[in-house]
Formats: structure tokens, C-alpha cells, sequence
């Protein structure tokens, strides 16, 4: 896996623009809708502690992508990936996040050293023998009260069917519907698993966001968000 994306450190970006050209839509907008989900998380789900500022770890967090749009959401920012070549391209270009590399059965990280671990997009590339580990070390890593969340692509969703199809490093790929994501989170030792639907509709615009919003409960967005607290 490493390998895999270590070749896609200069070319991740146009790689996934590839592979939803036939959208018409940016890779941008997918980013700054995950970055507007997590932003709600800090702010809804009481995340801050009085005193202390709220940190999160990106787990699998690639070239940093998500970065730059998460600048003013967390106090502090970490991320970590298998692939040491993206490590370094994110690295580069996101001074404020501090990065490490992974393995994938142990983070590098002590027990509830984090508010919130988040994973975005990373988990259909686990080999789903590893599913379940992969997100106990999410939960070791976050305090109790702390959030888990789990980001991934909507298997329901045509148009991410198509997307996963043309997208050149999503051919191992193996899709998890929210339900299995829910209870991989249960049996990791989440609790309160919370998931919603998005990017439904393709505009940023207010009424496209709350309509969105209302609608998240449906399996139809290309893309969904479980939440649990540890
Ligand atoms: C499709 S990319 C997503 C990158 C980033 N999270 C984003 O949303 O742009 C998947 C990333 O997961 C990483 N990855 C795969 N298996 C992993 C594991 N077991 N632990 C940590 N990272 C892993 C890959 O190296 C790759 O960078």
C-alpha cells in the first residue's frame, strides 16, 4: 500500500480530478465539504475542553490534501500516513501540521493523546482483515469523550461507483456501506454512532447546504461521515 501511493506523491491531485472530471465538479469542493463537516464536529459535538485546545490526527491523511482547509479548525493538526513519500509532499506544503509515518497494525501515538482521529477515504484501502484494527488504533488514540469519524465513499452512489472505476489507485479498493462502518466502530469501542449522508447535491450554495443537511439521513449522498464517541 505504501508503495501504491508513494508513486501518486506529485500526481494525487490530478489523479482524482481524473477520475471526476465527468462531474464537473472540483476535487476542491469535495475537500472543503469534509472540511466544513469536521469544522461542525468542534464546534457541535463539544470537543473543546475548557483550558486546552482541541487535537486531531488525520489518520491516512495522504500528500495532506485536507490540510490547508483545516487551518483555523483544530488547535493543532496531526497526520499520518503508510506512505512516506506523500508524508513528504504534505510535509512541504503544510508547515503548521506535524506528520509521521505509520504502519498499519500500530499508530505512532499514546493512548488518548487526541480530541478527534478522523479517517477520510482511507479505509477501502485497508484490506478488510485489518478493518477492525485499523480503527481500535483510532480508538486507543482518542480520549474518552473524544470523537472517532470515519469518512469513506457511498457504495449506493452511481456516480461514486463511477468515480471509484476511473480513479487508477482505487483498483484494490473494497467500498464499506455506512452500516458496516457504524458497527466496525461499535465493536472498536465507540459508542453514540452517529452517521450522515453528503455531498448530495453539487453546489456550495446555502440552500444547496441545508437542503443537504435535512436529506442526510438517506443513503444517496457520494460520500458519508460515521461519528462516534470513544
Ligand atoms: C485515497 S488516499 C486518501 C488521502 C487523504 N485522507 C484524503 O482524503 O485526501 C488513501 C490514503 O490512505 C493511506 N493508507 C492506506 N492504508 C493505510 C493504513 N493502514 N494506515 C495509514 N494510512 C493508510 C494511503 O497511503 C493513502 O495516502
Amino acid at each position: 500500500m505504501s508503495e501504491l501511493f508513494d508513486s501518486y506523491r506529485s500526481s494525487y491531485s490530478e489523479a482524482v480530478e481524473g477520475s471526476i472530471r465527468f462531474s464537473g465538479l472540483r476535487h476542491d469542493f469535495f475537500l472543503r465539504a469534509k472540511a466544513e463537516l469536521l469544522r461542525r464536529l468542534v464546534l457541535e459535538q463539544d470537543l473543546r475542553r475548557a483550558g486546552a485546545g482541541v487535537r486531531a490526527l488525520d489518520v491516512g491523511c495522504g500528500v495532506g490534501s485536507l490540510h490547508p482547509h483545516l487551518a483555523d479548525v483544530f488547535d493543532r493538526l496531526d497526520g499520518c500516513d503508510v506512505s512516506k513519500e506523500s508524508l513528504v509532499r504534505a510535509s512541504a506544503e503544510n508547515p503548521h501540521v506535524a506528520y509521521s509515518v505509520c504502519t498499519t497494525s500500530r499508530l505512532p501515538y499514546a493512548d488518548g493523546m487526541f480530541d478527534l482521529a478522523f479517517a477520510s477515504c482511507v479505509v477501502h484501502h485497508v484490506p478488510p482483515a485489518s478493518w477492525l484494527g485499523f480503527i481500535r488504533e483510532m480508538r486507543r488514540v482518542v480520549r474518552r469523550g473524544g470523537l472517532g469519524c470515519i469518512i469513506e465513499h457511498n457504495p449506493y452512489n452511481p456516480l461514486t461507483r463511477m468515480a471509484v472505476l476511473r480513479c487508477p489507485f482505487d483498483k484494490d479498493a473494497v467500498l464499506l456501506r455506512a452500516g458496516k462502518a457504524a458497527s466496525l466502530l461499535e465493536q472498536a469501542g465507540f459508542r453514540d454512532v452517529h452517521c450522515e449522508h453528503f455531498l448530495l447535491l453539487p453546489s456550495a450554495k446555502p440552500l444547496a447546504r441545508k437542503l443537504e443537511g435535512a436529506l442526510a439521513w438517506l443513503p444517496l449522498g457520494a460520500q458519508y461521515a460515521c461519528v462516534a464517541r470513544a
